[in-house]
């Protein structure tokens, strides 16, 4: 069975080829998530493209899939874990989960003040309109 290195986990497990390394990751407790993204994830489905790990050799895992040219680019030197199943021995590396991570929190945090503003304002214009008509809310 080939080895896979966990870089930033400090773990090497062994894993089923042709099994995903999102599926080996958590089934040895290494998660390929960062931030936020632990929990809000697609589960492997290939959609939410927050698994981004780099794999080293290129070729110890499955050729690009459409997700991931959708997701990173044709040309991307990174790859979704949750897309790219084992073949041989391998390193991986979470570095760009990490990022992404930190990278989706900041605009968790901008998606939640726009939401809290715009519903202030909102509820400000219809407070003005209905006091405009004569008819006050309160
Ligand atoms: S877990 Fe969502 S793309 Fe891999």
């Amino acid at each position: 069975m080939p080895k896979i290195e966990f870089q930033e986990a400090g773990v090497t497990v062994e894993g089923e080829a042709g099994d995903d390394l999102r599926k080996i990751a958590h089934k040895n407790g290494v998660s390929v998530h960062g931030g936020v993204n632990k929990y809000i994830n697609c589960r492997g489905f290939g959609l939410c493209g927050s698994d981004r790990i780099l794999v080293d050799p290129k070729d110890c895992v499955t050729p690009l899939t459409w997700k991931e040219k959708l997701h990173l680019g044709e040309k991307s030197k990174m790859r979704l874990a949750c897309q790219a199943k084992l073949v041989s021995d391998a390193k991986i590396s979470i570095a760009p989960a990490l990022e992404y991570g930190e990278e989706m929190k900041g605009n968790l945090q901008f998606g939640a003040a726009a939401l809290f503003f715009g519903g202030l304002t909102l509820f400000f214009v219809v407070f003005m309109l209905f006091e405009l008509v004569g008819k006050p809310l309160f």
